[in-house]
């Protein structure tokens, strides 16, 4: 046997080759968000746009950054892309030494994609899908301050496009950040409902790369110590916000989550919410919670015993029959106050054969998906959730 041409694996196993990026320093721990103009102060980082939600233009001081400021404060969560014009262009005006995105997924997405078109001759369609970026023109912090999507910790960015209610995916390891500074003490202000789909969300990045056809033993040790966490903390914190230790544990979960969509990617669970961000505008973490009872025992049949460890790791009852994991699963949900019907978020019935259809097409999900899927049974997944 020649040993430089290994016969390609059926599935993946120990031996699959994978990658794992990371920003080259991530800062974790309550109290490390001063850190971000110390760090920018050193590296002699003077111009500095920092990309934020409303919430968090307000605290922009917490950052502790010297020099000139500019704050592009009006990202809005699900951002599009007369949005990403709006930031761009104050780009262009800046033109930053740093871009530092302040906020949850939305904020910390529309700065890496700021980050990366300022300054170059590609526009955004060209850079749509994986590694099209031929360079990024600033230096990138990120700094969450939701525990839901990873987005500090990956290489890609979500973006509505209007035109078409698609959601683009822009990935690039130009787009991975010089430095992640993660303090869980920013996240105390989120509000209860916030806090548990934005966990929902961490715990879903997590159980779709575990079940991924994908799957990896390299991430699956992220991924089921981020499921865990999140059985452990997460409703403590939607019960006592101010629980520190509580959100801690959240802010690991979802950068354990962010280690996961890199390499694996999540899988039915993410393209059968999609339509309900695109077309509802349902924030991504609800929208994924509200779907994730149905795909995790859809997929059940297809991966029992990593089905069953994702309940027990969730502190349910460990099982992978369909119908008791869709009840459990539901109720974990429900019982954080996630709200689980489609007909109370005022999506009308007869939208959901074309939200099927939507869903069907997002094959570069779909295809990780343990069981095939097809549009009918999407639809099927719809009316059980209505
Ligand atoms: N890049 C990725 O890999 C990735 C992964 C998952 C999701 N996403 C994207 O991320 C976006 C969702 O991000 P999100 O769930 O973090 O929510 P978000 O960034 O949209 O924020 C949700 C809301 O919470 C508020 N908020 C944020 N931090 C707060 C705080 N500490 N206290 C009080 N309020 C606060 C915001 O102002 C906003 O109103 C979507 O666009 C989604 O597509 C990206
Ligand atoms: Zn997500």
């Amino acid at each position: 046997m020649n040993l430089h041409t290994p016969r390609p694996l059926a599935t993946t196993s120990l031996a699959t080759p994978i990658a794992l990026q990371t920003p080259r320093l991530i800062e974790f721990g309550a109290g490390v968000a001063p850190t971000a103009g110390r760090w920018a102060h050193e590296h002699k980082l003077a111009r500095i746009l920092v990309v934020a939600d409303a919430f968090n233009a307000k605290r922009v001081d917490a950052l502790e950054l010297n020099g000139e400021v500019a704050v592009f404060g009006e990202v809005t969560a699900e951002p599009d892309v007369p949005l990403l014009d709006a930031g761009l262009a104050l780009a262009r005006q800046v033109k930053p030494d740093l871009v530092i995105g302040f906020g949850g997924g939305s904020a910390m997405d529309l700065a890496k994609l700021i980050a990366t078109l300022a300054t170059s001759s590609q526009a955004l369609q060209d850079v749509v899908g994986a590694e099209k970026v031929s360079a990024r023109g600033s230096t990138l912090m990120q700094v969450p301050t939701t525990s839901g999507t990873g987005s500090e910790a990956g290489t890609r960015a979500l973006l509505i496009d209007p035109a078409t209610q698609n959601k683009l995916a822009v990935q690039s390891r130009h787009m991975l950040a010089d430095i992640a500074i993660i303090d869980p003490a920013l996240t105390l202000t989120l509000p209860p409902a916030i806090t548990a789909s934005t966990g929902v969300d961490a715990m879903a990045h997590c159980v779709e790369a575990f079940t991924n056809k994908r799957a990896h033993p390299l991430i699956d040790m992220y991924a089921l110590e981020g499921i865990r966490l999140v059985g452990r903390y997460l409703a403590r914190a939607v019960a006592d916000g101010t629980d520190v230790e509580a959100r801690a544990g959240l802010s690991l979960a979802s950068l354990y989550g962010g280690f996961c969509l890199g390499p694996v990617n999540t899988a039915a669970g993410h393209a059968v919410a999609y339509p309900l961000g695109t077309r509802h505008h349902i924030a991504h973490g609800a929208a994924n919670a509200l779907i994730f009872p149905h795909t995790l025992a859809f997929n059940a049949p297809a991966v029992p015993d990593k089905t069953a460890a994702v309940l027990a790791a969730l502190g349910c009852k460990s099982t992978s029959s369909a119908d008791e994991v869709l009840v459990l699963a539901h109720r974990y949900c429900s019982d954080l106050g996630c709200e689980m019907r489609l007909s109370a978020l005022n999506v009308a019935r007869e939208d959901l054969p074309t939200m099927a259809s939507e869903a069907h097409a997002i094959r570069r999900l779909l295809d990780n998906n343990p069981r095939d899927i097809s549009r009918e049974q999407i639809l099927a997944l719809y009316e059980g959730a209505y």
